[in-house]
């Protein structure tokens, strides 16, 4: 079987599906791959390097599509005038594609893949179970722009993050709030303690106070018998009376921070809005907010997506898209190494062909369409 990589096309997308090591084990498994020209281009990563590993490059994005069977993408094809080209309208009916296809934002996308007899997988619908953890995107992905948030708070920041004690004087260090101690919070905390921040951080799952301790950071948390996390792990909408006091409580330890690093999202709803514009107001001049919930409205009232916001205060909010994007290299590096960990138990002893058990739970968490219908029950109403 063929797989293509195709090069992405969608605003602020650097990252690329797969990587000449990739390709090199893709091949080892009986794979054909072809690589879009210039498909790395934005990961730093040339087309001769990818010849080196075996694959084949097509000079257009219609000489890609045209042969694949399987198609490893970052970002959902562009259909109809969405952009330059009609990717999807390009692709092999019966074909397979495998891309963080954000479903739930686009379900005429979805509806256009079963049309074409697409079997579609949503990668970041992935099942978070052990089995899974190599496959996970969003780990990979968020566990970078955990990462370069910090980088980025720290450029913004017209101070210093470590103490410092020198002839001249002392520098303080800087206080950095981390909300949302997911695998980006996480992160967050672990490069802000690296570069010498004191760190608190704070998140509804009461489960999340042992990680940040671990990672030398204090949380701090509403006192509540309210359980802020779902079966799935995951957080939940809290109720009002919780809201109120979280509110309270973020509103007094925020006028004392530097930087706040906001990660908070609840599955299929709306990012919370844990900074008011009062709570901004009563920040420092100077002081940085990186909203990385930007993209599913935002942590902070006053954040805008992609772009930095300057307060009348002098309280500087980031709310860049693509976070993960940022840092192209590694992000398509990880990508890649989900895909080819998800595709490689699908594949009969090396053959480059698949045999898929379809009732397995990585498929089925992750299957939006086949057989010209749309399967997924977060789609058809079945959860
Ligand atoms: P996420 O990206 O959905 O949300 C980020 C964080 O925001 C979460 O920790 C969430 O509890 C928090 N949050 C939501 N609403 C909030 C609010 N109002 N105030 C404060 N914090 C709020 O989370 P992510 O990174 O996807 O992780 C979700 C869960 O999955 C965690 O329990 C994590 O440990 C777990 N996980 C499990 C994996 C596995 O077993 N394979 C892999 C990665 C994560």
């Amino acid at each position: 079987m063929k797989i293509t990589i195709p090069k992405e096309r969608r605003e602020h997308e650097k990252r690329v599906a797969a990587t000449p090591d990739t390709v090199k084990k893709l091949i080892s498994l009986g794979f054909t791959v072809i690589v879009e020209k210039d498909a790395g281009a934005n990961s730093q990563i040339s087309d001769k390097q990818y010849e080196e590993a075996g694959a084949t490059i097509a000079t257009n994005a219609k000489a890609a599509y045209s042969e694949a069977d399987i198609i490893f993408k970052v970002q959902r094809p562009l259909m109809g005038s969405e952009g330059e080209i009609d990717e999807l309208s390009m692709m092999k009916d019966g074909s397979i594609l495998i891309a963080i296809l954000d479903p739930m934002r686009n379900p005429e996308h979805v509806k256009a893949y079963a049309q074409k007899n697409i079997s579609a997988f949503a990668m970041e619908f992935m099942p978070r179970i052990t089995r899974a953890q190599s496959m996970d995107v969003l780990s990979s992905q968020s566990n970078l722009a955990g990462y370069i948030a910090v980088i980025e708070a720290a450029s913004e920041f017209g101070r210093a993050f470590p103490m410092m004690m020198t002839a001249a004087g002392t520098i303080a260090p800087a206080k950095v709030l981390v909300m949302g101690v997911g695998v980006a919070g996480l992160q967050a905390i672990a490069t802000a303690k690296r570069l010498g921040a004191v760190v608190s951080a704070t998140d509804v799952r009461s489960a999340a106070a042992e990680q940040v301790e671990s990672l030398g950071g204090k949380f701090i948390m509403v006192e509540t018998d309210e359980e802020g996390e779902t079966a799935a792990g995951y957080a939940k909408e809290m109720s009002d009376d919780y809201k109120k006091r979280q509110a309270e409580l973020i509103a007094t330890t925020l006028k004392k921070q530097d930087i706040a690093i906001t990660t908070a999202l609840i599955p299929g709803r709306p990012a919370p809005v844990l900074i008011t514009d009062e709570m901004v107001a009563s920040m420092k001049p100077g002081s940085v907010i990186i909203d990385l919930a930007v993209e599913a409205g935002g942590n902070c009232s006053l954040s805008k997506p992609g772009e930095i916001v300057i307060t009348d205060n002098g309280v500087i909010i980031v709310g860049h898209l693509n976070v993960p994007s940022r840092l192209a290299t590694d992000a398509s590096a990880l990508y890649s190494k989900n895909l080819l960990n998800f595709i490689t138990p699908l594949v009969k002893e090396e053959s480059g062909n698949l045999d898929i058990d379809w009732e397995d739970e990585v498929i089925t968490g992750t299957l939006l369409t086949k057989d010209n219908k749309v399967v997924h029950e977060r789609l058809t109403g079945g959860n």
